[in-house]
């Protein structure tokens, strides 16, 4: 089977190639495909590192060689670089704002920059490969994928580690081996929530409730206070913390004095000249800068005093591992469930069929099937109801050029 990644000299193509590989999936080419070709060639030689030996790592400058006649086509770009995150992070706290990857004003400009690019590849990977799977990384992943399907291109899955990061938290929380569980969750991309954990059939939440110690643990910064967990009786991703606490989560960024994406961007400026180097070991550096980003993640937004305990390719990890399950359910036509962006059909009941959500999916060989989840906790309906209006908005200004929407 031939794979490709569109964008491939991103920072993450090692950790995919490396968990690809580590797999049962009987992979004979990853194909990679990248705009920055001197990073093409320092990333694919990195990810031919971590390959397996059976498995053919190959680099390319045009994207039709890349594409054609692949499985699974993953999108992972990053339009104007970390850079155009970091500024954009800037300018909305120059602003007063929250500067976010990809929630509120940095998070519109990144959808304006990443839909239309995304959407021109999937219209050439039809051509080309009619019958892949297009897994999309591309954040905003959300309203990426939605443009996708507005699009016609009914074959993409969007994908987030977030959820499954949450899931597993919980089920340590719990005790209990993540397999044992089944998570009820909702909400849309970087707007979830966990409404409950079955195990053995029953709900398992409600002791969680009345034990703070365990609700202060759950997230891996100390986003949310323990009482506010047990008074919402639901586990919000760690993205709630910006609709949750905005005014505290800026005060932090701009007490900082940079955003995560000066953060982001610093660190990968200084890997990418240390894998220039003769005299240091790639893959142990590599290694060294997935430790290294992941210890900070969330550490500038909840003003944490102590980074995370590194832990080399645990926290980003997420990533490759949710990418091979989908892989593995789709051509082993398992059904696994897993918690994927797909349009809703149903699924949450207060939104339009339509609507990119983020929920459970039945995944075999036709595709990510999502569950029905009924309607959303009233309490939380009206939020995600305006900001999936503010994602329909987006994705309509971003795939005609139309100002009313974008301003709406
Ligand atoms: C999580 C999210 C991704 C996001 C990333 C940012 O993994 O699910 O969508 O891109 O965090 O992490 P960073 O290290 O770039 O701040
Ligand atoms: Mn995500």
């Amino acid at each position: 089977m031939k794979l490709a990644i569109i964008g491939g000299a991103g920072v993450r193509t090692p950790l995919l190639v490396n968990g690809l590989c580590r797999s049962d999936v009987p992979i004979r080419e990853i194909a990679l495909y990248d705009t920055d070709l001197a990073r093409l060639d320092v990333v694919g030689r990195l990810a031919a590192r971590v390959a397996s030996p059976t498995v053919g790592v190959t680099t390319h400058s045009a994207l039709d060689p890349c594409v054609a006649d692949a499985a699974f086509v993953f999108i992972s770009i990053r339009v104007g670089g970390i850079d155009s995150r970091a500024h954009d992070e800037r300018v909305s706290l120059a602003h007063d704002i929250l500067g976010q990857e990809t929630v509120g004003p940095a998070g519109f400009a990144m959808a304006l920059r990443s839909i239309p690019a995304v959407v021109a590849y999937a219209r050439r990977i039809a051509e080309l490969a009619p019958g892949a799977w297009i897994v999309n990384f591309t954040n905003p992943v959300g309203m990426v994928t939605d443009a996708l399907h507005r699009a016609g291109c009914s074959r993409a899955i969007g994908i987030c580690d977030t959820p499954t990061e949450l899931f597993e938290d919980v089920a340590h929380a719990l005790g209990r081996p993540t397999a044992d569980c089944t998570f009820d969750y909702l909400g849309l991309n970087h707007l979830g929530w966990l409404r409950e954990v079955y195990v053995d059939g029953r709900p398992a939440l409600a002791p969680l409730w009345s034990q703070p110690e365990r609700l202060a643990a759950l997230h891996r910064a100390p986003l949310f206070a323990p009482s506010f967990l047990a008074d919402l009786r639901l586990l919000p991703t760690e993205y709630l913390v910006y609709y949750y606490r905005p005014a505290d989560v800026r005060d932090n960024m701009q007490r900082a004095g940079r955003s995560r994406g000066a953060v982001v961007s610093a660190l990968s400026a200084e890997l990418f000249a240390d894998l220039g180097r003769v005299d240091i070991d790639p893959v142990t550096r590599y290694e060294t800068y997935l430790a290294a980003r992941s210890a900070g993640y969330m550490q500038i937004e909840s003003g944490a005093s102590a980074p995370l305990t590194p832990s080399p390719w645990a926290a980003l990890t997420g990533y490759d591992k949710i990418a091979l399950a989908v892989v593995r359910a789709i051509h082993f036509n398992t059904g696994a469930l897993i918690p994927l962006d797909v349009p809703n059909r149903g699924a949450i009941r207060d939104l339009d069929d339509d609507d990119v959500v983020e929920v459970p999916c039945v995944v075999n060989a036709n595709g990510a099937w999502p569950l029905a989840t009924g309607s959303a906790p009233a309490h939380v309906r009206d939020l995600l109801r305006r900001v999936r209006a503010y994602e329909r908005a987006t994705v309509e200004a971003a795939m005609t050029g139309d100002r009313a929407s974008a301003i709406a």
